[in-house]
């Protein structure tokens, strides 16, 4: 690599975990304080993101963090709602999120979704920690607001610690389960190796100034050297969701985690059957709260640097995969960014068989997470693809020679109408689900009772 490293980016940060466990929450906490700071512009919404600066972590965070012992610029934090697949998340075959935040909500504890994003996490091999959140709903909770929780554990009855006490245990036993060494955080010396569990409410801010300087601690001492990008470079990226924008036609939610996309530029986007070379038309931001009822919800901009969230529009984006990649062409010959291009959607592509079941799956990462889970349950595939059930895949399913192949697994997909007719006419068995290993188990169910 002979790029000249001229800035540190910001990291980015994977906001995990099971349906209403409090993602979306903690990130509003995070922006709330800072609006009570005053310091609401500071913080910036972006496409499926958010950019916290260091010096609003530092406010927030108080005394636990001083602004001097870092030189990375803030995190920016990717909220990924709980029945969307976060497998997106990824980046030249790895995973696109530097560290992440399992949120787990204490009383609930381990559910479907956490074990998976546990999974994720494992096989992408990303440092996390896990936010044990809603500490404030233990029966008698004594609300001390923003506080470290250190200060609000202190003020807490012998009773109500206790019960505290016991629900972080569990979560600790449940992390021990799934092969991960896991603690409280401040008894964690080496964060690489062990898990750190920070108890924080998203309702109270108790616990968030030490949530945010865990993960500034993580970014700065193991992320350094990943963080140093030429900003002015080519922008790369990573498409997290396709989508009909009003007035723009389709585009593309992208999260560039190096260089710059500039409105002028052309790109090359990971596309269903080949690379699409298209000229971006405009780079979009959410406006700022305070412009919110202006006609447009988005804002033009001329040129983003990573790490950030930006729409793109472009023409010709109609087959642009969720999870694939975005790359700037700029200075550069056409055919070598196409082939970057290529070569990172051959890496991501499924080995399909001869014989076997059908695969759809929402985004190219999660496609590759079933395919994955499948191989390792001994299932083959004939056809793996990205997007919704629909008719022509029926009619791929009704040709397997054994029944038990008749079959299309869907992983966080919509069965189409006309799909679904086919699919009867013709045999063939549909499932869905929004949890790989669920999905895989009802498969198997059915095998089983066709074997009875
Ligand atoms: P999805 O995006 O649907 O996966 O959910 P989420 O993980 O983003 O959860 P969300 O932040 O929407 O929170 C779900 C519910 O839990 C909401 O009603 C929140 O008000 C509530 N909640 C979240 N955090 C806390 C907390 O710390 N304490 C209490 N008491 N309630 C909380
Ligand atoms: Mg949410």
């Amino acid at each position: 690599d002979t790029r000249d490293p001229t800035s540190l980016r910001t990291p980015i940060v994977a906001v995990l975990g099971h349906v209403d466990h409090g993602k979306t929450s903690l990130l509003d906490k995070i922006r709330g304080s800072a609006v009570i700071e005053g310091e609401a512009g500071a913080i910036t919404q972006h496409i499926g993101a958010t950019a916290v600066p260091l010096d609003i972590i530092s406010t927030i965070a108080g005394d636990l963090v001083d602004p001097d012992d870092f030189d990375l610029p803030g995190l920016l934090f990717i909220d990924t709602p709980g029945h969307h697949s976060f497998t997106t998340l990824r980046s030249r075959g790895g995973a696109l999120a530097d560290i992440a935040i399992l949120v787990v909500d204490v009383n609930d504890g381990f559910q479907p979704q956490t074990l998976e994003a546990l999974e994720i996490l494992k096989r992408s091999e990303t440092p996390f920690i896990v936010a044990a959140n809603k500490i404030d709903t233990v029966p008698g909770w004594n609300v001390n607001e923003d506080s470290p929780i250190n200060d609000t554990y202190e003020s807490q009855s012998d009773r109500v610690r206790k019960r505290l006490d016991e629900n972080l245990y569990e979560i600790i036993g449940n992390l021990s389960d799934e092969g991960f060494s896991a603690d409280l955080y401040w008894r964690v010396q080496n964060f690489q190796r062990n898990v750190g569990v920070v108890p924080v409410s998203a309702m109270t801010g108790e616990g968030v100034p030490d949530l945010l300087t865990v993960m500034m601690g993580l970014s700065q001492r193991y992320m350094k050297e990943e963080m140093e990008i030429d900003v002015a470079g080519p922008g790369v990226g990573t498409v997290l969701e396709v989508k009909e924008e009003k007035g723009f036609g389709t585009t593309i939610d992208t999260v560039l985690y190096d260089g710059t996309i500039r409105a002028d530029d052309t790109i090359v986007v990971g596309g269903m059957n080949k690379p699409i070379v298209t000229e971006v038309r405009a780079l979009l931001q959410p406006r700022p709260l305070a412009e919110i009822r202006t006609e447009s919800r988005f804002e033009k901009v001329d040129e983003v640097s990573a790490a950030s969230g930006i729409k793109v529009a472009a023409p010709d984006l109609a087959d642009a995969m969720a999870g694939a990649p975005v790359r700037v062409v700029r200075d550069r010959p056409l055919e070598d960014v196409v082939a970057e291009v290529e070569a990172e959607l051959a890496d991501i592509a499924v080995d399909t068989e001869e014989q076997g079941v059908v695969v759809k799956a929402d985004t190219l990462g999660s496609l590759e997470a079933m395919a994955d889970a499948l191989d390792e349950a001994e299932v083959p595939i004939v056809r793996a693809e990205v997007g919704d059930i629909a008719p022509r895949d029926i009619s791929v399913a009704s040709t397997a020679e054994d029944s038990k192949q008749q079959a299309i697994l869907g992983f966080n997909v919509d069965v189409l109408s006309d799909a679904e007719q086919r699919a009867e006419i013709d045999d063939v068995k549909l499932f869905t689900d929004e949890v790989i290993y669920q999905l895989i188990e009802e498969y198997e169910q059915h095998i089983e009772e066709l074997e009875r």
